[in-house]
């Protein structure tokens, strides 16, 4: 071991000199300033601040100095590892700014682009609503009953109290099935008479969802609560205000004792759950041969709420000012279609509403065209929410 430098000597440690403190103090300035990336800042700083960087050896000799030159030395030293360290500092803050900068841009997710996901499809508004409709009896205790599109002639008119010469078979304007021979049946039989062309296969396409009605009495035990959601035709021009193909709800309740007032209150129940609760219901008289009396619901406009009908008030779109707006027909069940079921009229009374589905839809959302609900615009459909 070399004994004390008693004589200060700054030749003899070279590396502790003014100068070349400067120099090596200077090289790691540079060295960390071109560093332009995270790694070669770690490169940079383990060469001038790492074990073997100059400026560590060169403290490593201050031992060596006379005691008058090592504070100086030491101070010298210290000074520039000072500076390295900070400048090492700044730049690291400063290149990982740069990293998280460049993260934000490269990794940037545009939300406005269009997605490209295979369309998967989904329920139509207006399958969602006559669900909804049903959902609103289900939980009044009724049960889904459902029944055939193409339908019996006996099942959709006469056993309804619509016999094959009635005027009211024109109510709705039917269309026939033809045989599958395509001959016209015998005068007379099914098909009915007025009825063009009198093909006389006995089927038709159902024109409402009381056929279903039938089918239940016929079926099931009584009491009886269902409510029977679903598409009828008619032989109509597709317009603005109607489709040819369209949905109906129906609801029937057959048991002892029921009276108006439990149809009213059915009503009441049914405005209440889809429209809120406050609007009023009105009945009243119409005529359908299987319901006696029967009549026809309104519900107080649930937009203006009546204020329309008021002198000087501004007009209402939805009632066109009426103030009401006609949502359902409606009725006792008539007796003869009891007895067409084998149901004694004597203790059985019943009651039956049917609606439609488009119709709620349209007046639920201010839609003011019906064919909107029928065009397959999908643009329609995703305005109700939906993800298709
Ligand atoms: N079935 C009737 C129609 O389509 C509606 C209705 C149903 C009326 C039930 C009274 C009772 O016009």
């Amino acid at each position: 071991m070399s004994a004390p430098n008693k004589n200060y000597d700054p030749v003899a440690v070279t590396a502790l000199s003014a100068a070349e403190v400067d120099r090596a103090l200077e090289a790691a300035l540079a060295a960390i300033e071109a560093a332009s990336t995270l790694d070669e800042l770690k490169e940079a700083r383990l060469a001038h601040d790492g074990d073997k960087a100059p400026l560590r050896l060169a403290r490593a000799e201050i031992g060596a100095l006379p005691p008058e030159a090592k504070a100086d030395a030491g101070r010298r030293v210290g000074a520039a590892m000072n500076r390295i360290r900070e400048a090492i500092g700044q730049r690291q803050a400063q290149l990982e700014r740069n990293r998280d900068e460049q993260v934000l841009v490269t990794e940037r997710v545009d939300v406005t682009l269009p997605f490209d996901r295979t369309p998967e499809g989904a329920r139509h508004p207006v399958t969602m609503t006559a669900e909804r409709l049903a959902d609103v009896f289900v939980a009044m205790g009724y049960e889904v009953a459902e029944g055939p599109e193409v339908e019996a002639e006996w099942y959709n008119f006469d056993a309804l109290n619509i016999p094959p010469d009635h005027p009211a078979r024109e109510m709705q304007d039917t269309l026939f099935v033809a045989r599958p021979d395509g001959e016209p049946g015998p005068q007379g039989g099914y098909g009915g008479t007025g009825s063009p062309p009198m093909l006389g296969s006995g089927m038709v396409l159902r024109t409402h969802t009381s056929p279903v009605q039938i089918r239940s009495l016929l079926t099931r035990p009584l009491p009886l609560y269902v409510v029977s959601p679903g598409k009828v035709y008619r032989n109509e021009a597709l317009d603005a205000t109607h489709l040819p193909v369209f949905y109906q709800i129906e609801g029937l309740a057959v048991d002892e004792g029921l009276t108006m007032a439990d149809l009213r209150g059915a009503i009441q129940a049914f405005v209440d759950a889809l429209f809120g609760a406050g609007l009023r219901t009105r009945l009243r008289p119409d005529y359908f041969p299987f319901t006696e009396p029967s009549g026809d619901v309104s519900m107080e406009c649930h937009v203006c709420r009546g204020e329309s009908v008021k002198p000087g008030a501004d007009p209402c779109r939805i009632c066109r000012s009426m103030g009401w707006i006609e949502i359902a027909g409606c009725g006792m069940v008539n007796p003869r279609v009891l007895v067409a079921c084998g149901i004694d009229p004597d203790r059985y009374s019943g009651f039956a509403f049917g609606l439609g589905v488009e119709r709620a839809l349209m007046l639920a959302h201010g839609v003011n065209e019906i064919r909107d609900t029928v065009d397959g615009d999908v643009r329609f459909s995703r305005a109700f929410g939906m993800e298709i």
